[in-house]
């Protein structure tokens, strides 16, 4: 008699609108998956069999609360594939997380460096780390790249402004890069071959993203995108929009191993459907910010 395939186990977030809905369509449909998505709010809808565990990762405390729970609830399990995926975009940088750091830089990236912190002891040996990160993050690509970066002055923010969500924005995406390429470099991660991989969907049209900016700032970045980024996508590919049924399809080959980077790449940017290999900017790829962000967001989440 054949023996059963062992279940293999999905841990997501940002599972319930836009990219990740359809990448979990793609895990729900996997045959002996366990998928596991952490969500705020009530009365939400998600494929049949799929697990909800509250969280909201503007607070902290929800994502320790949420750790905790996935960890009782998998009891010896373990985690195979864990996608850090949920993000925020608003015009607004005054306001505050539960703990009072900036909602940008709090829910994009504080929140997935503590939950990814909590869970690394749970995740599978040839497991697989997914963070969702944004080619927004490079000054090759766009302008609102950040070119220095200090954590600190971005959880505490002193000036806000015209532009300055889009930044904070960015500057959260390469928060992602910087911690996944961090993650990639520990030991523990290397001696248990975790695959760490940071993906860029690249910019991806029918998602929610930016519906908490101001009604004038949604208006002018449609404009934008309906003008000046289609004249720009003639020669830039970045520029030319996607879907998120692809987006979500191709997170889902991403975290799936079904795509793989070439050795020693962790960085996966989705460029006109296609999955490409680029390098990531110059900052994102610099030990010191690396290591910078690592203590600073350790000292700020309350790990050191
Ligand atoms: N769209 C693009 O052009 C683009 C380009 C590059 C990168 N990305 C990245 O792709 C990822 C997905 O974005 P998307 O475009 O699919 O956006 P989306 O449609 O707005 O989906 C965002 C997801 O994040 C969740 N989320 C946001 N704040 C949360 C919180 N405080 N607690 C828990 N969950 C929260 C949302 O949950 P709710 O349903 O509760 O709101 C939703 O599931 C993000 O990381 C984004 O930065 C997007």
């Amino acid at each position: 008699m054949e023996e059963a395939k062992p279940q293999r186990v999905v841990v997501m977030t940002g599972a319930t609108a836009g990219i990740g809905a359809h990448a979990l369509q793609h895990f729900a449909a996997q045959p002996n998956m366990r998928v596991i998505v952490g969500a705020r709010g009530s009365g939400r809808t998600v494929p049949h069999g799929v697990e909800i565990v509250p969280l909201d990762l503007a607070s902290l405390a929800s994502v320790r609360e949420f750790a905790g729970a996935v960890t009782r609830q998998l009891d010896d399990a373990r985690i195979d594939i864990l996608v850090l995926n949920a993000g925020m975009q608003t015009s607004n940088i005054e306001r505050r997380s539960a703990e009072g750091y900036e909602l940008i830089f709090a829910v994009n990236h504080l929140a997935h460096y503590l939950l990814a912190r909590l869970l690394l002891p749970r995740l599978a040996s040839q497991g697989r780390l997914v963070i969702t990160t944004s080619d927004t993050h490079d000054p090759a690509i766009t302008p609102i790249a950040p070119r220095t970066l200090d954590p600190q002055a971005l959880a505490h923010p002193s000036k806000s402004g015209s532009g300055a969500g889009i930044r904070a924005y960015a500057a959260s995406k390469l928060c992602n890069l910087l911690t996944a390429q961090s993650f990639a470099a520990m030991d523990e991660v290397k001696a248990r071959h975790i695959t760490v991989i940071a993906f860029n969907p690249g910019l991806t049209g029918g998602t929610s993203l930016g519906r908490d900016s101001s009604r004038a700032s949604r208006v002018f970045v449609t404009l934008l995108m309906r003008t000046v980024f289609r004249l720009v996508g003639l020669f830039r590919p970045e520029y030319v929009m996607g879907t998120s049924e692809r987006a979500g399809e191709a997170l889902a080959e991403v975290a799936l191993g079904t795509a793989t980077p070439p050795h020693g790449r962790i960085y996966i940017s989705l460029v006109k459907g296609k999955l490409t290999f680029p390098d990531p900017s110059e900052l994102a790829r610099s030990r010191d910010v690396q290591d910078r962000l690592w203590r600073e967001s350790a000292i700020m989440a309350g790990i050191e």
